[in-house]
């Protein structure tokens, strides 16, 4: 019988503060902008594991591949006590690092860490029941802010996937490796995926679906707006947009305004106005080139280990070493 502990940082109210201060800032900036974290309610988790799905995102499948190649020399290169995983969602794709580290025999604990605590929650309930042996301890958490507050172990290895860094600012993700790296010892690992820079057009289909299930995953921010602060959008009334920033290489999501509107956020005692065709980006998922991921580890005192990549170039996942 394995035993589990959740650790909630994120109390209802500390979520609450954190997305009015955020859709306060946004909608009164100009532009109106939405940070991705607020996608992931409930439904946001269930449409983000259907995108993970689809014919045109090749993030998750390409990213599997390569941890399918990799995780036996990942385990015995580490020799990690504890697996941390930052947003880990629903933890599909740890599994297979878990039977991995299984295999080598060194791992016995597993430390989910999620802003949803839906998705984290199914999560756990599903790894207790198919990993008995494991010590589980799920932490609610953000990981821009609550790194510091992560369990120790005597030998940690993080896991950062699913390309999920590059939805960070460029300020917030040195900010974030700074911080990572400032709570692990030297000798405790990073396991880190991101997109690399391909074909603009093979990138925005993977974030505008012909099924348009990112669109619907990009209109639920609305919703969470609707549901928690007393908003009243018109779901309908906005657009799905994806575009390549070829300056800044990233995907840009947007929602854009089909009519002028005026909206009400009645918890926060705010009215703003959109014109007909305004856009508000919601997410940035930044790609990168291999000699831009080693930088930004090495800048952040990670000493890369070992990197692998996909035939296509689409996607890297680099082990590295705090040092
Ligand atoms: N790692 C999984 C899930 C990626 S989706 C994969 O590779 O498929 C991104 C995940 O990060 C979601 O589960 C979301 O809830 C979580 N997330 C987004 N912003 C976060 C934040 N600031 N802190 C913690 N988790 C966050
Ligand atoms: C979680 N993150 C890495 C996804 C991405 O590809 O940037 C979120 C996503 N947005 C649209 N589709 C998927």
């Amino acid at each position: 019988m394995n035993h589990a502990l959740l650790d909630i940082h994120l109390t209802d109210g500390d979520a609450d503060a954190a997305l009015r201060a955020d859709v306060r800032a946004g909608l009164t900036a100009i532009p109106k902008q939405l940070p991705p974290k607020w996608f992931y309610d409930a439904r946001g988790s269930e449409l983000f594991e259907l995108i993970t799905e689809l014919p045109e995102y090749y993030p998750t499948r390409t990213e599997r591949a390569l941890l399918e190649r990799s995780v036996d020399e990942i385990a015995v290169t580490s020799g990690a006590d504890t697996l941390v995983e930052l947003g880990s969602g629903s933890s599909a794709k740890t599994r297979l690092l878990l039977d991995a580290f299984f295999r080598s025999g060194s791992l016995r604990r597993y430390v989910p860490q999620d802003v949803s605590e839906a998705a984290l929650r199914l999560a756990m309930d599903a790894l207790a029941a198919e990993y008995p042996r494991l010590a589980l301890h799920g932490v609610v958490g953000d990981f821009t802010t609550h790194l510091d507050r992560l369990p120790r172990g005597d030998h940690r290895m993080v896991a950062f996937l699913g390309g999920t860094i590059g939805n960070l600012l460029p300020e917030e993700r040195t900010q974030f490796l700074r911080q990572l790296r400032a709570v692990l010892h030297p000798g405790e690992q990073l396991l880190l995926g991101t997109g690399l820079v391909i074909a603009e057009d093979v990138l925005v289909r993977a974030y505008d679906d012909s099924a348009g299930v990112t669109a619907a995953f990009n209109r639920n921010v609305l919703r969470v707006l609707n549901r928690e602060l007393g908003a009243d959008f018109v779901i309908d009334a906005f657009a799905h947009r994806a575009l390549w920033d070829a300056e800044n290489e990233w995907i840009e999501m947007r929602l854009v305004a089909e009519r002028a509107m005026s909206v009400t956020v009645a918890h926060l005692g705010l009215r703003v106005q959109f014109a007909a065709g305004e856009e508000m980006r919601t997410e940035v998922s930044a790609k990168f080139r291999p000699a831009g991921v080693r930088a930004m580890l090495e800048e952040a005192r990670f000493a890369v280990t070992r990197t692998w990549t996909d035939p296509d170039d689409r996607f890297a996942l680099t082990l590295a070493t705090a040092t």
